[in-house]
C-alpha cells in the first residue's frame, strides 16, 4: 500500500460540526471531546454496505429514546428523537428500518415531515427516507417495532430462572437494532444517545449506558433513564428488562442478573477487577466509567456482547471453576478494542475481533499465567486450521482479514479468521518487534482513534507511521498487506508453544495405538483447556466401543462445563454415538447459545439417514425458545 493511499485512509471528514469550534473540544478527557460530533470517514474502504444511510449527505449524531416496553403485544414503542448534521443543501435523509411500524415523522418544532420506507432486503431491511426542510435539524418519529423484531427476544416467565416474571433482551450487533431504533444504523456513523424506558412495575431495565436519574414507579409502571455522552456505534445500543438484581463485584463493576442466578454469577465473575486493572496496564486508562454485566438467560445467541458499560454475557460460561473467564476477558477488552476504535464497517470486522482475541489472551496471561495463556493460543490456532479448512482451504477469499461480503449478511464474515488469524497477525507484529515496542504502539492506536471508525487502511497507515517507521527491513519482515489482504496464512506467522499440552497430546498419540487406553487418571488433573484440547484432537471417527469407554471413564454426559460438553456432543454425533443422545437432547433445548447449537443441529441435519430426523424432532421443540438471531440462521436448513 503506497503513501498516498494510507493517507487519504487516514482523512476525516467532520461534517458542519456545529460545535467543533469551542475552546477546549480537543482536551482529551474533557466534555467537549465527549460532545464532539465523531467523524465520518469519507474513503471508498469505509463506505457501509450494509446500511441505507448516506452520512455524508446527512447524518445523525445524536438518538433520544422515550419508549414503552409493551411484553402483551411484543412491542417496544414511542418516540425517537434524531439530531442531525447536514450538508446545507441536503434534501433527505436515509436511516435504516426493519420491520419497523412508523406512525408519523415531525421535525423539532412538531410540524411533520415527508416519508418514504422503500422496498425492502432480505439482509439489510429497508430505507426509511425523510424528506428535510432547509433548516431541519431534528426528527421526532412516532413507530413501535414489530412482534418479530430481529434485535429482540421476549421470554414468558416460564423461560426465566424466577418462572414468574417476564423479561425482554437485544442483541444489536451485527445489523438487528434497525428493528427497534429508526436511526442510521453503521458502525461507522457514531451516535450519542440517551432512553427514558417505561415497563411494568416490578421490572428493572438496564441498557448500556449509565442511569441519568434514579428509577421512579408511579402508576403500576417504572421509569427509568440512561445517557450515554460519548458518541458510539448503533449496534451498541443494548436494553435488558427482567426481574434483575445487582451485586458488585468491586469498585467499578458489578453483575445484573435474575435473583436466583445472582449467587453463582457473582463467584464466577469475582477476577473481574484484576481483569480491568489488567487490561488497562496494556490499553490504557479505561473510558466507560463502570464496568458492568449482565448475566442473561440461556437463550442468549451469543457467548458475550461487549455492549458499553454493561456486557451481556451468556450463563453457560459459569462452571463453577472460573475456567471459562476468558469470556469476561475478550468482552471487557472490546471496551478498547471495537468500543473506542470501532470497525467502520463489517468487512473491517477483524479491527474489533482480531485486535480482542489477541488482548484477551494478553489479560488471560496476566491473571492465570502464561502457561493457560499460550494453551489458549494453540487452542485458538487449532480452531484457526479448522476454518481454513471448512471454508475451503487457504486459497478460498474468506480467509482474508479484510473480506468481501457484497450482498451477503455481516454475520457471514463471523469467522475465526476475524478473531484468530486477526489475533496471529497481531502476535506475529509482537513477536517480530518485541513485546515493550509492540505494547507501546498498541497504547498509542487507542489513543489516537478514541471514539472514531477505523478501517484496515488506517490501522495499516497507523502501524507504518508510528512502529515501521520507514525501517525498510522490518517492513519486509513483517508482511503487513499479505495478512491483511490475502488469503491463507502468511509465512512469519508465529506458531503456538508446541509443548502448551506436551501432556495431552501424547495422550492423543496413545490413544491412537493402543485400543484399551483412556485417560482417566489423566484427565482428573487436567484443566478445562487439556480436556478441550484431548476431545478436539481425538480422530473424529471412532467406533463406538471406544466412545462407550471415554464417556464411562470420564463421566462426558455428565459434565457441567458447557464447552467440554460441546466438544464431546460433537465427537458423538459425528460417530451417530447413541448413548449422548439424551444430553444432545437436553443441551440443545435448555440453551440457545448460537455457537453450540448451530454446528450441532447442522451436523445432524447433514445426516440424512440418522440425524436429519433427530434434527427435526429436537428443533420442533426448541426453535421456540431460541433467540431470532440463532432461529434465522437455523431455519435456513429447512428442517
Ligand atoms: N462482539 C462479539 C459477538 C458478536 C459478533 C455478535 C458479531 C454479533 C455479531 C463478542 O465479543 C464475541 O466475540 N463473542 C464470542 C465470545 C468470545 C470469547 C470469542 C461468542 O459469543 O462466542
Ligand atoms: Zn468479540
Amino acid at each position: 500500500m503506497n503513501l498516498v493511499r494510507s493517507a487519504a485512509a487516514a482523512a476525516a471528514l467532520f461534517l458542519f460540526a456545529c460545535d467543533t469550534s469551542q475552546p477546549d473540544a480537543s482536551k482529551p478527557g474533557g466534555k467537549a471531546e465527549q460532545e464532539a460530533i465523531a467523524p465520518i470517514l469519507n474513503t471508498p474502504d469505509a463506505a457501509d454496505i450494509h446500511s441505507y444511510a448516506k452520512p455524508l449527505e446527512a447524518r445523525v449524531h445524536h438518538v433520544s429514546l422515550d419508549l414503552n416496553v409493551d411484553f402483551q403485544g411484543k412491542r417496544i414503542g414511542g418516540t425517537a428523537t434524531l439530531d442531525i448534521d447536514r450538508k446545507p443543501d441536503a434534501r433527505e435523509i436515509v436511516l435504516d428500518d426493519r420491520g419497523l411500524e412508523i406512525q408519523s415523522v415531525a421535525d423539532g418544532s412538531g410540524k411533520p415531515l415527508q416519508y418514504k420506507v422503500g422496498a425492502s432486503d432480505p439482509n439489510l431491511g429497508a430505507p426509511l427516507a425523510v424528506a428535510l426542510n432547509p433548516d431541519t435539524k431534528r426528527l421526532v418519529i412516532r413507530y413501535r417495532s414489530a412482534p418479530d423484531a430481529g434485535a429482540l427476544q421476549w421470554l414468558t416467565p416460564e423461560q426465566t430462572a424466577g418462572k414468574k416474571k417476564p423479561y425482554l433482551f437485544s442483541q444489536g450487533q451485527a445489523i438487528e437494532n434497525r428493528s427497534w431504533i429508526p436511526t442510521q444504523d453503521s458502525p461507522g456513523i457514531r451516535q450519542s444517545w440517551d432512553a427514558t424506558i417505561h415497563v411494568p412495575a416490578g421490572l428493572t431495565a438496564v441498557m448500556s449506558a449509565p442511569r441519568s436519574a434514579e428509577p421512579i414507579t408511579q402508576g403500576g409502571e417504572s421509569v427509568f433513564s440512561f445517557r450515554m455522552p460519548h458518541s458510539v456505534a448503533p449496534y451498541m445500543i443494548a436494553i435488558g428488562v427482567g426481574d434483575l438484581a445487582f451485586k458488585s463485584l468491586g469498585a467499578r463493576s458489578g453483575v445484573w442478573t435474575e435473583p436466583a442466578m445472582l449467587a453463582a454469577a457473582a463467584a464466577e465473575l469475582a477476577d473481574t477487577e484484576k481483569m480491568i486493572d489488567a487490561a488497562e496496564k496494556l490499553y490504557g486508562a479505561y473510558q466507560w466509567g463502570r464496568y458492568d454485566m449482565l448475566v442473561l438467560p440461556p437463550s442468549f445467541p451469543f457467548g458475550g456482547m461487549e455492549n458499553p458499560t454493561l456486557t451481556f454475557l451468556t450463563p453457560t460460561f459459569i462452571a463453577g471453576d472460573k475456567s471459562l473467564v476468558s469470556l469476561v476477558a475478550h468482552e471487557l477488552a472490546h471496551s478498547w478494542s471495537g468500543n473506542l476504535a470501532t470497525n467502520a464497517t463489517w468487512a473491517d470486522f477483524w479491527l474489533n475481533e482480531g485486535m480482542t482475541t489477541y488482548a484477551e489472551r494478553r489479560v488471560v496471561e496476566a491473571l492465570y499465567g502464561p502457561k493457560r495463556a499460550a494453551q489458549q493460543v494453540a487452542l485458538g490456532v487449532d480452531a484457526l486450521n479448522k476454518q481454513i479448512a471448512d471454508l475451503g482451504g487457504p486459497s478460498s477469499p474468506d480467509t482474508r482479514l479484510h473480506i468481501d461480503l457484497k450482498g451477503r449478511h455481516p454475520d457471514d464474515g463471523l469467522t475465526d479468521i476475524a478473531y484468530e488469524k486477526g489475533a496471529a497477525f497481531l502476535r506475529t507484529i509482537e513477536a517480530i518487534v518485541g513485546r515493550e515496542r509492540f505494547d507501546a504502539w498498541l497504547k498509542g492506536w487507542f489513543d489516537r482513534h478514541r471514539f472514531q471508525p477505523v478501517t484496515s487502511a488506517i490501522f495499516l497507515a497507523d502501524i507504518r507511521a508510528n512502529l515501521v517507521k520507514g525501517d525498510k527491513a522490518l517492513e519486509q519482515k513483517l508482511m503487513l498487506d499479505d495478512w491483511v489482504y490475502k488469503p491463507g496464512l502468511p509465512a512469519n506467522m508465529v506458531k503456538p508453544d508446541p509443548k502448551a499440552f506436551a501432556q495431552v497430546d501424547a495422550a492423543v498419540s496413545r490413544f491412537g495405538r493402543d485400543s484399551a487406553f483412556v485417560p482417566a487418571a489423566e484427565w482428573k488433573t487436567w484443566n478445562t483447556d487439556e480436556r478441550l484440547r484431548f476431545l478436539n484432537r481425538l480422530p473424529r471417527k471412532l467406533p463406538a466401543t471406544r466412545l462407550e469407554a471415554l464417556n464411562r471413564s470420564l463421566g462426558l454426559n455428565e459434565t457441567r462445563n458447557n464447552e467440554v460438553l460441546f466438544a464431546w456432543l460433537d465427537l458423538a454425533v459425528a460417530n451417530r454415538f447413541e448413548p449422548a443422545l439424551p444430553a444432545l437432547e437436553r443441551f440443545l433445548t435448555t440453551q440457545g447459545r448460537r455457537k453450540f447449537v448451530k454446528p450441532l443441529i447442522e451436523a445432524l441435519a447433514k445426516d440424512q439417514q440418522w440425524g436429519r430426523p433427530i434434527a427435526k424432532r429436537i428443533y420442533a421443540v426448541a426453535r421456540g425458545s431460541y433467540h431470532p438471531i440463532t432461529q434465522r440462521d437455523l431455519d435456513e436448513l429447512k428442517l
